[in-house]
């Protein structure tokens, strides 16, 4: 599989600390900024004026993951914001293929995820259009909980479809992502692993990054 990437999530961080957060996880590929309205999801957290200005301080790209109502709207202002990745969920956009193209219009990659619930095959003609697939591992909301199995064959026949298609777009998996869940999802087709716990919740987490790293090739 193409190196595993780790995206630690600041759902887990201290956030009157957000800057100091940041340098905790500098041999990371991304870090993953959880947007919440209390509407999509039962959590709140933070939005744009925040993320333009972690965009400002910070050392490594941000993947921006929103879990808001009406995307279509907000969306492109966090690509115009500076963010590497915008993923809206599918469950939240009226119009998902001319949301990708203005977030890629707006200089950013173009992500789209599904719950845990949401099937993946309604949308295999729109792939083409995102540079990214997230698959919730576990309901979107809160970290620290459990992977859930009952998605790895969604990984599974996603992975199948990019590549029965050729398609250059990378699947992310976000929720319960530990040392021990990480190869079933590295396995089923994952190769970006959001990780919030299990990283912040670490007293190293530059340790805890490279153990994922390690825990998501394939034994030998
Ligand atoms: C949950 C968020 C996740 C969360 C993952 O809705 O989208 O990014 O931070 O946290 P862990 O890794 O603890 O499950
Ligand atoms: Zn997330």
């Amino acid at each position: 599989m193409t190196h595993p990437r780790i995206n630690p999530s600041i759902l887990s961080a201290d956030f009157a600390n957000l800057e100091a957060e940041l340098q905790r996880i500098g041999s990371a590929d991304a870090v993953h900024v959880d947007v919440m309205d209390n509407h999509f999801v039962p959590n709140l957290t933070l939005g744009l004026p925040i993320v333009q200005r972690l965009q400002q301080v910070s050392p490594l790209p941000l993947d921006v993951h929103l879990m808001i109502e009406d995307a279509d709207r907000w969306a492109p202002q966090y690509a115009e914001a500076g963010a590497a990745s915008v993923t809206f969920h599918a469950e939240a956009a009226a119009a998902p293929v001319k949301l990708a193209r203005e977030i890629r219009a707006a200089g950013a990659r173009a992500a789209m995820a599904l719950r845990p619930a949401t099937p993946v095959e309604p949308y295999l003609d729109l792939l083409g259009e995102l540079d990214m697939l997230l698959i919730m591992t576990v309901e979107p909301g809160f970290g620290g909980q459990s992977f859930l199995d009952l998605t790895l064959p969604k990984i599974r026949r996603a992975a199948a479809a990019i590549r029965g298609a050729g398609l250059p777009l990378v699947i992310q998996v976000d929720g319960g992502i530990t040392e021990e869940t990480i190869l079933r999802a590295a396995d089923a087709g994952a190769s970006v692993f959001v990780a919030g716990s299990s990283v912040y919740g670490a007293d190293d987490a530059a340790a805890a990054i490279t153990a994922l790293r390690h825990a998501a090739l394939p034994r030998a």
